[in-house]
């Protein structure tokens, strides 16, 4: 493990911790990280993070809180929720979710009653686990129904939604997920949604980046509520973002808190406005649409090689392989790549028959390797590693695998990650 010197008062008091964020450091500095979900933040994102924004209790909203002292804090607060309304031409911002998870949660809590019908993507399909799943709170206390897409071709199937909607008359519909790789229709939802009479929700976790960038169709004209997670493509801290037009905002705000939350975490909120400065200049733009014809190259080169694409290819930055014509598990698979230093996760593909924890999928994405500065030119020698690193795992070749990760880090060698001490 290396020392990490770049954080001198933490080595002092508690060496063991501190090895453990060094060692991460090397890791994330030397290995291919294609977690779609995944980025590298900037050193300013990091900063802001990490102050003594921490110190401070919040409870309420700017102006109207519970505690004294919030001279700064709420000026923090008010700058991130106004850039938010600002970058993504919201009338509402709420900038206080711990994260997607809460703020999913808050979004029923506003709109729904415990036992109401809800409508989401099937987990397996590539929804959230948030949107009605069965194992999670949002299956258990509302009644969760489920959209998938469709076997032949991999894209949501209007007809299937709209009729579900229909008959199931669900108070709360979700769009957007987590292993979706082609554009969200947000207008074919909002039309079901309009006839249904329910509430539309577009969980842009994923996307929310290449959304601000101008890489992705913006929900906002179209859906009553959208949710975002900040630290996938908007390239922010752990955190969540709830926006809306005004007329939803107290739902939403009393739904947050005192619905949900205590106080809000001060240092991600200030963290969050800097993410949302930095992604409303006009560098994010080409950031995100280098994310995204990136993702494209590498589907053009995986398909080249042989390997089959949900959906056949990519419209953002994720791409969901499915590896069963290559007869090695996705778990295997993922495996052996991460110890190539090529890391990913495994990934139920739609209708898959092997189970959510050894399925037939890998999932990858190119936000973290676009941070940093890697481009198209690279996305051959990317698809090349993995083809390496999954025909190695299929013969449990592991000289190939150390072969593979040494050339990984030179390449990223030569393009230090964001945030990372050099
Ligand atoms: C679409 C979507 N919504 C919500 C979440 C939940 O976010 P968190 O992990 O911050 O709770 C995720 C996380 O992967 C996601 O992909």
């Amino acid at each position: 493990m290396t020392l990490p010197l770049s954080h001198p008062a933490l080595s002092t008091t508690d060496p063991e911790l501190a090895a453990l964020v060094g060692a991460e450091e090397q890791l994330q500095s030397e290995t291919l990280r294609l977690i779609p979900s995944e980025n590298y933040v900037s050193q300013a994102v990091l900063e802001a993070s990490g102050t003594v924004l921490q110190n401070k209790y919040s409870e309420g909203y700017a102006g109207r809180r519970y505690y004294e002292g919030q001279q700064n804090i709420d000026q923090v607060e008010r700058l991130a929720v106004a850039r938010a309304k600002s970058l993504f031409g919201v009338e509402h911002a709420n900038v206080q979710p711990y994260s997607g998870s809460p703020a999913n949660l808050a979004v029923y809590l506003a709109f729904a009653e415990p036992g109401d019908t809800v409508m989401g993507m099937a987990l397996p399909m590539g929804g959230h686990l948030t949107h009605g799943w069965g194992v999670s709170a949002t299956g258990k206390w509302f009644r969760g129904v489920q959209y998938g897409v469709r076997q032949d071709t991999g894209l949501i199937d209007f007809d299937e939604v709209r009729e579900l909607a229909l008959k199931e008359r669900p108070k709360v519909i979700f769009c957007g997920g987590t292993a979706l790789p082609r554009t969200i229709d947000f207008a074919a939802f909002a039309e079901i949604a309009r006839e249904a009479g329910a509430v539309l929700v577009a969980d842009v976790a994923h996307i929310a980046g290449l959304i601000a960038g101008g890489a992705h169709p913006s929900p906002v004209p179209h859906v009553d509520v959208v949710s975002t997670t900040t630290h996938k493509t908007l390239r922010g801290p752990r955190g969540a973002m709830l926006m809306s037009r005004e007329e939803h905002a107290k739902a939403i705000d009393k739904a947050v808190f005192p619905g949900l939350q205590g106080g809000p975490h001060n240092q991600t909120t200030a963290a969050i406005a800097v993410a949302l400065h930095e992604a409303a200049q006009p560098s994010f733009r080409d950031y995100a649409a280098q994310v995204v014809a990136n993702a494209k190259a590498l589907a053009e080169a995986l398909l080249a090689r042989g390997f089959d694409l949900v959906s056949g290819g990519t419209d953002n930055h994720l791409i969901l392989m499915d590896l069963t014509s290559k007869d090695v598990p996705g778990k295997v698979a993922a495996k052996a790549l991460d110890r190539a230093g090529i890391v990913v996760n495994y990934n139920t593909v739609p209708y898959d028959p092997r189970k959510p924890f050894d399925p037939s999928g890998i999932r990858i994405g190119t936000p973290s390797l676009t941070s940093r500065g890697l481009g198209t030119e690279h996305m051959a020698a990317v698809a090349a590693w993995i083809d390496r690193g999954v025909t190695a795992a299929g013969k449990g070749d592991e000289d190939e695998l150390a072969a593979v990760r040494a050339e990984v880090a030179d390449l990223m060698a030569a393009h230090p990650a964001p945030g990372l001490p050099a």
